[in-house]
């Protein structure tokens, strides 16, 4: 008898949950070492048949599937969006999903937590570095400046929906791929704007059926005005710089404004003696908030002023606004602003702007933990049997041809037996069964079956979409 072979260990690939699968994988960093150096490494047979083990594969951390169950959210949400944002003029863009890496380091800004901690960044072959996007708005401005969206009507109100990328710690409604709705109106500093979109998405929200949200609004002023009030919170804050928690002694240096922000109870003690950047606003900041809240009043949009917000993005001018659960989670569904520096900044003509995104999965987790239920489609009111193999491929045919001429139709071409798809029709509550055996088939003639009586006619083929439409309008 020959003596078994000694297995060789061999690294596992990274799991796609970043940590490198089982003890082989602890075992083997050489052979793991040896095999990538390799120019071969990309022809290497998959890690389940070197070591002759499953490799269980799993959605990156941060990330889930959307099954087919779960669509109808999406769909909700992003249906009524479209249908309110476009009612307001504002025009669907699509942007690429990936961009050059210094658009965002740019635009969003290098100390934001968003480009120093979150980016998915990758070199390409070519050399290129580009960006998984962290956010639309840098994308949206390119594009206006690229496509010289400067010469149409201003202001441009352009909306996007789709995939987010961040690096963030996972946790509840806070994820690493996730899906934001997004609206932008550029080339205008009227209020009037911040206010619309304030707004528009107090109207999605309403719409949707969400209760209990807040929506909270400050000015953090213009680089005039901001430039004078950093000096005097660098100055407060530097006083009791011992008091603070590591990342605002850190934000001191880079990013003062957003030690106002911190969430640790000892940082959020002194931020509550801390000036007000309101207080220190110019002119002209001055009387553009005024306008904004004036016009909210108007509106009858209930709003509450916080000092404390400033927004995690570096782009923000003036107006920024929150729109924030009043339940213990304080969960953001939505933030904006006014960035009126940032198209000249990203090489446009300077070019006042306003934005606001949405968290699509957040607003979701309303939807179920507030019970919200979505409409649903109608189902197909008619169901589809065949018997036999004429019939069933007729049926593939027929069933085009009612797609075509309008009508819903379900059906079960994989099930052969009759009995089995009629439970199928009666399950679905479709009112009209067609039935298309050997016989129909032969003769080109179709049996309409009323699912509730049982009463059932032949007809024949042709006159089927007329005698179906005659039965449902009863
Ligand atoms: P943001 O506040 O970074 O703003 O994101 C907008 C919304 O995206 C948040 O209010 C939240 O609902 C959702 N969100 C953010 N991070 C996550 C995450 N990790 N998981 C799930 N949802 C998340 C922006 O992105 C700006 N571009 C908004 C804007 C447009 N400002 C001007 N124009």
């Amino acid at each position: 008898m020959s003596r078994p072979k000694k297995k060789t260990m061999t690294r596992l690939p990274r799991s796609p949950r970043g940590k490198a699968g089982g003890k082989a994988g602890k075992a083997g960093g050489k052979a793991g070492r040896q095999r990538r150096a390799s120019p071969q490494a990309g022809r290497q047979r998959p890690a389940s048949r070197q070591t002759g083990r499953k490799v269980k594969f799993q959605v990156p951390k941060g990330t889930f599937d959307i099954l087919p169950n779960e669509q109808n959210y999406y769909e909700r949400v992003s249906g009524v969006t479209k249908q309110l944002v476009s009612a307001y003029g504002f025009l669907p863009i699509n942007t690429p999903i990936f961009e050059d890496v210094q658009l965002f380091e740019k635009g969003t800004g290098a100390t934001t937590d968003v480009i120093q901690k979150e980016m998915y960044t990758f070199k390409t072959k070519g050399g290129d570095y580009f960006v998984l996007r962290p956010e639309f708005t840098p994308s949206i401005v390119r594009a206006y400046i690229e496509h010289g969206m400067k010469s149409w009507p201003q202001p441009v109100k352009l909306y996007s929906i789709g995939p987010i990328f961040r690096h963030e710690k996972p946790q509840a409604g806070r994820f690493r791929q996730f899906h934001q709705f997004n609206l932008e109106i550029i080339g205008e500093a009227s209020p009037i704007n911040d206010v619309l979109l304030i707004q528009l998405v107090t109207l999605i929200f309403k719409k949707l059926g969400i209760k209990g949200f807040n929506i909270q609004v400050n000015s953090i002023g213009c680089s005039d005005c901001r430039s004078d009030y950093k000096k005097l919170l660098i100055d407060y804050y530097r006083k009791q710089r011992r008091k603070l928690c590591r990342h605002c002694r850190e934000r001191l240096k880079l990013n003062p404004l957003r030690l106002l922000d911190c969430k640790e109870e000892k940082c959020r003690q002194l931020a509550n003696n801390a000036p007000q950047v309101i207080d220190y606003l110019c002119e002209e900041c001055h009387n553009h908030f005024k306008e904004v809240l004036e016009t909210l009043d108007e509106l009858d949009i209930p709003y509450l002023l916080n000092p404390y917000l400033v927004r995690g993005l570096d782009y923000y001018t003036r107006t920024v606004f929150e729109f924030r659960l009043e339940d213990d989670s304080l969960l953001e569904l939505a933030g904006g602003g006014r960035y009126d520096r940032l198209i000249e900044l990203l090489g446009g003509k300077p070019t006042p702007a306003v934005g606001v995104a949405a968290g699509i999965e957040r607003i979701i987790s309303v939807l179920k933990s507030q019970d919200i239920k979505i409409p649903r489609e109608v189902p197909p009111r008619i169901f589809l049997v065949h018997l036999g193999e004429l019939g069933r491929k007729r049926s593939l045919k027929l069933f085009e041809e009612l797609r075509n001429k309008g009508l819903k139709v379900a059906e079960t071409l994989s099930k052969t037996s009759i009995k089995s798809q009629l439970k199928a029709a009666d399950k679905s509550g479709a009112k009209i069964a067609l039935i298309l055996g050997q016989k129909e088939a032969l003769e080109n003639n179709i049996i309409i079956r009323d699912m509730k009586s049982g009463v059932q006619e032949t007809v024949s083929i042709e006159r089927v979409v007329s005698g179906v439409k005659k039965r449902l309008k009863k």
